[in-house]
């Protein structure tokens, strides 16, 4: 048979299976670092990229020329907002931002209900289209926002530093913050399962916000709910991918939530991440983003850590801690592929 997907050395690592060197790719490599992802940004919004399957996969393309061992489908964890009806844009500069926030128990109960296959079927089009255009061994990734850092955006409006709405609705109404939870977990649980009915090879869950919270309250208001989420997404029988940052002082309860892999961001050395999650984890990380703006030796030290960590053990998959910034130049990233490959 010739090689295929499941050959692959990223999909070995997911599998902790040894592979000749350890698979990388980076979290937002598809994006404004990319002189080819801004030209077609100055003739398209970003909503306009991801509602076009065509420019969507074509944008998904584009990292692959850097050497890196998987795509991941140009999209973006906000876009269920459109069908919930919370009225999502992305100002200029400014980021993202909702129409029309949670703010009370009555605007969980207003949510529409959301078919991912039909309200989110655009997404899965570009799936269909950029696994057509990728090499056999060159896996696509699907992802979602996780629960809680999807509930975030639609409790704050937009960005938070604090969090200090979200956190007060938590508090404030449990219930309806169960019930918004649980409704997104489920959401988020399809829509994966069906991306990787449409050709992902793996699917990622980003809890990117979820360290700013203290280890119970993750524990008590969002662990069962992301536990929903990967389990939803398990069943369609892809490696799940389950990703969050400033996770070090609960990152065992973080990985009881669930996912083949567990994806770690640079605040804790990788080994010392490994032995609290357990050698039945592949792991996902954990250089810092700001290691590719940094000066040659530096850079490539910091890389060299990152591998001593993993020690060479199977199940590593190279990546940031979290994903890349706008000002990273491209020379960095794909230097950073070919030492992680041993170039
Ligand atoms: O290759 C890839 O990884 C690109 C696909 C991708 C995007 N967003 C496209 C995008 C992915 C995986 C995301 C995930 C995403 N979106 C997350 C989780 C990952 C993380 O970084 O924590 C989050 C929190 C969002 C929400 C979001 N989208 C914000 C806060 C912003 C504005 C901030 C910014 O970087 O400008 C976006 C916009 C966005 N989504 C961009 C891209 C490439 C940049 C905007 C642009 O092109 O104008």
């Amino acid at each position: 048979m010739p090689p295929g997907p499941n050959d692959s050395r990223f999909l070995k690592a997911c599998r902790r299976e040894p592979t000749d060197a350890p698979p990388v790719w980076f979290m937002r490599q598809a994006g404004r670092y990319m002189a080819e992802y801004r030209a077609l940004r100055e003739q398209h919004s970003l909503l306009d990229l991801c509602h076009t399957p065509e420019l969507a996969a074509e944008v998904t393309l584009q990292p692959l020329r850097l050497g890196v061992d998987a795509a991941i489908i140009f999209a973006d964890i906000l876009l269920p907002f459109e069908p919930l009806g919370l009225g999502l844009s992305f100002a200029a500069g400014e980021g993202p931002q909702l129409a029309t926030p949670i703010r009370t128990p009555a605007d969980v109960t207003r949510l529409s209900p959301v078919d991912p296959a039909e309200h989110l079927g655009y997404v899965l089009e570009a799936i269909r289209l950029a696994v057509r255009a990728l090499s056999p061994v060159i896996p696509l990734i699907g992802f979602a926002g996780a629960p809680f850092t999807l509930a975030s955006y639609a409790i704050e409006g937009g960005s938070s530093r604090t969090f200090d709405l979200t956190k007060r609705f938590m508090y404030e109404e449990p219930h309806a913050w169960h019930a918004l939870l649980g409704n997104l977990a489920e959401l988020v649980g399809k829509y994966l399962a069906a991306q990787a009915a449409a050709g992902a090879r793996a699917l990622q869950l980003f809890d990117s916000w979820v360290g700013c919270l203290s280890p119970a309250d993750y524990c008590n208001y969002v662990l069962p709910h992301s536990r929903h989420a990967i389990e939803v997404a398990k069943a369609s029988g892809v490696p799940v991918i389950h990703f969050g940052t400033g996770t070090a002082t609960f990152l065992a309860e973080f990985a009881a939530a669930g996912g083949d892999v567990v994806g770690v961001d640079w605040r804790m050395p990788l080994g010392r991440a490994w032995e609290i999650i357990g050698p039945a984890r592949a792991i996902q990380g954990n250089l810092d983003p700001v290691a590719l703006l940094a000066p040659t030796p530096v850079r490539e030290q910091m890389v060299r850590d990152v591998l001593a960590q993993a020690a060479g053990r199977p199940g590593h998959i190279f990546n940031l801690g979290h994903g890349i910034l706008p000002e990273t130049p491209v020379e960095a990233v794909r230097a950073v592929v070919e030492q992680v490959h041993g170039g």
